[in-house]
């Protein structure tokens, strides 16, 4: 079955990741496994590997391993960002820093959420893991006012449901025709 990973960033206790998470798995594919990363609860400490991910040595701790190994089982991934400062959260980023390989070819849906759409943390996000050899398909922004409330109610228009539904058709098919 292939498993699909939900990543959600915000460690806020009010955050309204929370209701563009439920939204995104309403609308993942039946016959898909979803693993829900909720950085909150992953609990790494800043990056305190000898040496790059990137040079592909062996993980020298027990956090490092368990996250690759979380990463390592998924065959496709969603990464849900609010938009702090401009840009995405700093756990975040080091989770993703954390590993290199895990990331290579995996095919990833970004979903951004905040003002003006998340105009800003969506082609910043992209950046990184495209430079990481993600399988990048495609974004969905979320805008305050247009789809949701700031308190998370949402009301996302129609075209970005389609959106969503075509990119999580798109990363689930390509997640199949990797591991077939
Ligand atoms: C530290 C911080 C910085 C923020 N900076 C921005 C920003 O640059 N642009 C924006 O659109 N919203 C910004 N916001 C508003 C967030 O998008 C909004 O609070 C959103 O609900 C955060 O997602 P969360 O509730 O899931 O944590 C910021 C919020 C915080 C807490």
């Amino acid at each position: 079955m292939t498993k699909l990973g939900i990543i959600l960033s915000s460690a806020r206790p009010n955050r309204v990741g929370e209701h563009v998470s439920r939204w995104v798995r309403d609308a993942v594919p039946t016959g898909v496994d979803v693993d829900l990363i909720d950085l909150r609860e992953v609990t790494l400490p800043a990056f305190d590997g000898t040496s790059s991910p990137k040079q592909g040595l062996p993980k020298e701790t027990d956090h490092a391993r368990a996250w690759g190994e979380r990463i390592d089982a998924l065959d496709a991934l969603v990464i849900l960002t609010p938009q702090y400062n401009g840009s995405y959260p700093g756990n975040l980023k080091n989770a993703i820093d954390f590993l290199y390989q895990e990331w290579s070819e995996l095919p990833t849906l970004l979903i951004g959420y905040g003002w003006g759409s998340a105009h800003e943390v969506l082609p910043a996000l992209e950046a990184l893991m495209t430079r990481l050899g993600a399988d990048v398909v495609g974004s969905v922004g979320l805008g305050f006012r247009e789809d949701m409330s700031v308190e998370g109610e949402l009301f996302v228009t129609e075209e970005k449901n389609t959106a969503l539904h075509e990119h999580l058709g798109t990363i689930t098919e390509r997640a199949l025709s990797k591991v077939g």
